[in-house]
């Protein structure tokens, strides 16, 4: 089925949709994004989403093109023009079409390009869950300021691609001994005690949003949460490990470099923790 895409004021067919190949996006990435969970036809933790975007501009001087409650607004028309259930929006702002090749940030008089697009998915009766994901490590190239969610996604890419190549689903990336994050996601492990260890916020992470949530739910329910750092060795060790985003939720990881997490099979701390924010995400969006 065609979906109908936003591009800078408009709702078209996705075949009809252009951006000039000027656009630096295309040209340097120089653009950011956002991707928001959508569940029973609703927005899944919009507010943070849009709060880490505004976020985003501000730290690379890119001016919002619309107005926050606009974008709102955009983004529950294009669920409706798309009849998208349940999925995923995909937001994207580049610095605009500047004419030209350019390293130099355009004057003012460019617009920022606004691109917005659904993709239909299952979230919740997603098979990962039940069969957990295979990881492997490898060294994190990216750079330095992954707090910023630009679409700068080549080591990404490649780390999926190297993932693929070697029986696994993903990767879990590695900086000066200890594990940053996943390739798209924030990683986590459990220990014995099943206290449930991730990397402190910082610019080498990206702030997830699911992160945010499921810290919180985590406390919540009594599970003890300690934000530092771990190496791949303790995560062979662990009791279980899983990963977290606004398109996975929680998904259980059940190896890492071949070697079975525990006993292999998706934890009840990841499933607990996945259990009570699909809970948190149906009450958003009943
Ligand atoms: N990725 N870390 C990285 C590097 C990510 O790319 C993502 C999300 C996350 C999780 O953030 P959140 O919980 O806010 O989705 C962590 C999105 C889903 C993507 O690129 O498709």
């Amino acid at each position: 089925m065609s979906r109908i895409v936003y591009v800078d004021g408009q709702y078209v067919n996705e075949a009809d949709a252009k951006i000039s190949v000027f656009d630096r996006g295309f040209l340097f990435a120089d653009a950011v994004y956002e991707v928001t969970a959508v569940l029973n036809s609703k927005l899944v933790e919009f507010a943070g989403h849009l709060e880490r975007l505004q976020r985003s501009c501000r730290e690379l001087s890119l001016t919002m093109p619309v107005a926050p409650a606009q974008l709102k607004t955009i983004h529950e028309e294009l669920i409706k023009k798309n009849n998208l259930v349940e999925g995923g929006i995909y937001l994207q702002i580049s610095r605009g079409n500047a004419g030209d090749r350019d390293f130099a940030f355009p004057g003012a008089e460019v617009k920022p390009t606004l691109v917005l697009f659904t993709q239909s998915r299952p979230v919740i009766d997603s098979p990962k869950v039940k069969t957990g994901i295979k990881v492997v490590t490898m060294p994190d190239i990216r750079w330095h300021r992954r707090d910023i969610k630009t679409v700068g996604l080549l080591a990404p890419c490649l780390a999926k691609e190297y993932a693929h190549a070697n029986d696994a689903d993903d990767a879990f990336l590695v900086e000066n001994g200890f594990i940053t994050e996943g390739s798209s996601s924030n990683a986590y492990i459990v220990l014995a005690d099943n206290t449930i260890v991730t990397r402190p916020l910082s610019n080498d992470i990206l702030h997830g949003i699911t992160r945010k949530a499921l810290l919180v739910l985590a406390a919540r329910d009594g599970i003890k949460v300690e934000e530092r750092l771990f190496t791949p060795d303790e995560a062979y060790h662990a009791k279980e490990a899983f990963i977290s985003s606004a398109t996975t939720f929680v998904w259980p990881v059940v190896s890492i470099d071949g070697k079975p997490v525990g006993d292999g099979k998706p934890g009840p701390i990841s499933l607990r923790l996945r259990d009570i924010y699909v809970e948190l995400a149906k009450a958003e969006v009943a």
